[in-house]
């Protein structure tokens, strides 16, 4: 029996446009580096993901590019075209039929493209500025393609719905091209798309708008549609809570279905930007208010820490690293089997928690990313 402490978690979630969530807790997105060359979804990613839509209220998907040049990783699923319908399909299928609703991450990687992966190596950001030394320099967009990657996120909104996503979750999140757009680092431009914070928030809001715009002509009320951010970037110039209080401002605005924050710590404070001593996530769920519901991320592991997160007063949480190390946390929590949940990687078990090859070299590359490695 559940312990009645964890009841919170078990809730169902109603969000304004009707559509129910059976629980409180979201599959964060993570990329798996497992898809095909040609951009569609193996077998073995489709396992992955089944193995892990059973407990959660929603899986949201790793990030599928909308263009070509806004791959982002080798091995991503890509979702720039009609002829990735059918393998859409599959993933949203996949994640379905366990019971959990699918939620497809749309994303243009921007800057951050590895040239080889993107056609010609033509990398291309807001403007002609490297995220860092070594990396390569971007080419600014004209006008005009900047116009079209808008219409792209629509596009790829249109086959989310053909291919039976329940929603889709816009990535403006981890340095991409949204948010290079409105970072004064990555965003030097003087046209309508830079220069005032107005003018920095106006391509991440006009994605929003061209997705919003695909629903209506596409999908129903049900359609879900979230918005994930950073709340700050450490470079100066580079995005303050300040800049981040007024975007949230602007996307409450936008009737969307919930604010993603993206921290890999839910209790992280802000650098700069506001006199506040409490962490970025309850900063950002008191501005928002009852406008639009947040979800909070990061560093949660144990059922006590889930429960600690929603005391703050966010809806849900969303588990990344957690439900790779335990993909049945929330059953566990369900059967009153807290206790049982695993909270490091356990190196000898890559086929019983069903993780495939390129996912499981990549943790296992990189020490100190995951608790256990
Ligand atoms: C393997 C891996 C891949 C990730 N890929 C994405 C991604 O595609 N999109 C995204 O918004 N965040 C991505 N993230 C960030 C997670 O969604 C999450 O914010 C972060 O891991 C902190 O949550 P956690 O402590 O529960 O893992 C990734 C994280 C990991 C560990």
């Amino acid at each position: 029996m559940m312990n009645k402490k964890y009841a919170p978690l078990f809730e169902s979630y109603r969000f304004q446009n009707g559509v129910e969530l059976k629980n409180r807790v979201v599959m964060a997105p993570m990329t798996n580096f497992s898809s095909n060359e040609d951009g569609t979804v193996t077998d073995e990613e489709i396992h992955y993901y089944e193995r892990r839509s059973e407990g959660v209220g929603m899986v949201i998907t790793a990030c599928t590019n909308v263009t070509a040049n806004g791959k982002g990783f080798p091995g991503e699923f890509a979702g720039d075209s009609d002829d990735m319908i059918p393998s859409l399909r599959r993933l949203a299928s996949a994640i379905k039929a366990k019971g959990s609703k699918a939620i497809l991450q749309i994303f243009h990687g921007g800057r951050e493209v590895p040239p080889e992966l993107v056609p010609n190596g033509d990398v291309v950001s807001a403007s002609d500025i490297p995220s860092g030394e070594g990396k390569p320099v971007p080419r600014e967009l004209t006008s005009e393609e900047v116009s079209s990657i808008v219409r792209d996120f629509g596009e790829t909104t249109r086959r989310a719905i053909e291919a039976g996503f329940d929603g889709v979750e816009i990535h403006g999140a981890n340095g991409y091209l949204i948010q290079q757009f409105f970072s004064p680092h990555a965003n030097r431009r003087e046209d309508q798309w830079g220069g005032s914070l107005e003018k920095r928030m106006a391509f991440p809001l006009a994605v929003v708008d061209s997705v919003k715009k695909a629903v209506a002509e596409y999908a129903d009320d049900s359609f879900i549609v979230g918005y994930r951010f950073s709340p700050e970037e450490p470079e100066t110039p580079g995005i303050t809570m300040a800049d981040t209080l007024a975007l949230v401002d602007a996307l409450s605005a936008k009737k969307l279905d919930y604010l993603h924050v993206s921290v890999m710590d839910f209790w992280s404070e802000p650098r700069r930007g506001v006199e506040d001593t409490r962490s970025r996530i309850e900063i950002i769920n008191e501005r928002v208010g009852d406008r639009v519901p947040v979800m909070g991320v990061g560093s949660i592991y144990t059922a006590d820490d889930a429960i600690k997160a929603l005391e703050t007063g966010v809806p849900f949480i969303a588990l990344g690293r957690e439900l790779i190390i335990d993909p049945d946390w929330v059953q566990k929590i369900e059967q009153g089997k807290e206790s049982e949940i695993v909270t490091k990687l356990d190196k000898k078990k890559q086929d019983e928690l069903v993780v495939p090859d390129p996912l499981w070299n990549a943790v296992l590359n990189a020490p100190g990313w995951f608790p256990g490695v």
